[in-house]
């Protein structure tokens, strides 16, 4: 009796798998599908504690207060786990996708399936060069390697100084703005060197503590400044300048305003980070794909030109922050990092004289 009872329930859960499998394949012309899912794909997890930490939680948690289904994974620094991804979210039948690349290529080829089924597509924080999203959100990238660079002489001030820089991966175009912006201040100051710069392949932190290490080496340790594209490698700058007894001498700056990133400003080992309120990001981008859901045009505040695919694409472009050690408080105060995080153990007494209380 009892096994029949089995059976017939695991023959009904069968036919419902089996039912959710036909009304997953797109086909399905129901009330689910009128109101649209957004697929989000975010690049890794190893460049920055960016994507798991701040995007992942907020794009949710905007989607859910919108009542849209999403579904967000992240490819895990593999460009063929992107792929993957991207097929599978197609064949579930979203209407929207909101992609971080890898590098633009793959998110082309990725945007390019997407259009050729329907599927709207929204470049999220980094902008596919030939690629055919619909729009771009992010903040203005060449600013905040401006803020970079204005930290970096903040924290110098105009002595004769040698210049590294350590940049992003060079299959992000993120990295080829923030470049351009640190030059465009730090170029323009006479008293300035640039004795080496190095593109960091895929952002690791790994990576760069090697590449330092030789420009450490190479210049005899003559460097008195670094210009490090985000906080993850900053600190991989911090570790071989610990390691040569030098940490807190040299200014080196970052981005992301991430917990390790303001620890090392309230150590005094790294000059600022860039801070780029994520939630204002995600809420820009969650707002663009329900508008595309609802077949509404969004609004947009700028374009952003792709070189590759020429064209302008409709563009939220938002306004980064730079932060040193007397406005770390801002970050915490906004809820991007939470007071317990940042203020563990030796860092109570920092953040005190920071101005932040831990509740
Ligand atoms: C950039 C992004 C940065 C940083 C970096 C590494 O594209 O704008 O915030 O996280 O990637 O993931």
């Amino acid at each position: 009796m009892r096994k029949g009872i089995l059976s017939l329930m695991a023959l009904t859960t069968a036919a419902a798998l089996s039912l959710t499998a036909c009304g997953d394949d797109g086909n399905d012309s129901g009330g689910d599908a009128a109101k649209g899912k957004v697929g989000v794909i975010l690049p890794d997890t190893a460049s920055s504690p960016r994507w798991e930490n701040f995007d992942r939680p907020y794009l949710e948690q905007a989607f859910k207060a919108a009542g849209i289904d999403s579904d967000i994974q992240n490819a895990e620094g593999s460009a063929q786990r992107f792929q993957t991804i991207a097929d599978q979210m197609l064949t579930s039948g979203v209407t929207v996708m909101l992609i971080t690349g890898l590098d633009s290529n793959s998110a082309a080829a990725v945007q390019r399936k997407a259009q050729a089924q329907g599927v709207k597509t929204i470049d999220y924080d980094r902008l596919t060069l030939g690629g055919v999203a619909d729009y771009y959100v992010s903040f203005d990238n060449v600013k905040v390697g401006e803020e970079m660079g204005k930290g970096l002489q903040k924290c110098l001030g105009d002595k004769a100084s040698n210049i590294v820089y350590l940049n992003g991966s060079p299959t992000d175009n993120n990295a080829t703005l923030f470049a351009k912006g640190a030059h465009n201040i730090l170029d323009k100051v006479t008293n300035y060197k640039k004795v080496a710069e190095q593109p960091v392949p895929d952002w690791e932190a790994e990576k760069a503590a090697t590449l330092f290490e030789q420009m450490w080496t190479e210049q005899h340790g003559k460097i008195d400044g670094v210009v490090a594209a985000n906080d993850n490698l900053g600190n991989a700058v911090v570790s071989i300048l610990k390691k040569n007894k030098r940490a807190g001498d040299i200014p080196v700056t970052g981005q992301d305003a991430t917990v390790q990133g303001l620890q090392n400003i309230l150590d005094g080992n790294q000059c600022m980070t860039v801070y780029k309120p994520t939630k204002q990001e995600a809420d820009a981008a969650a707002k663009l794909a329900i508008s595309l859901i609802k077949g509404e045009k969004g609004e947009t505040t700028a374009t952003e030109n792709d070189p590759v695919g020429k064209r302008d694409v409709p563009s939220v472009l938002l306004n980064p922050i730079g932060v040193f050690k007397d406005n770390v408080k801002q970050v915490v105060d906004d809820g991007s990092v939470k007071a317990a995080d940042l203020c563990k153990g030796a860092y109570a007494a920092k953040c005190e004289a920071a101005g932040i209380t831990v509740q």
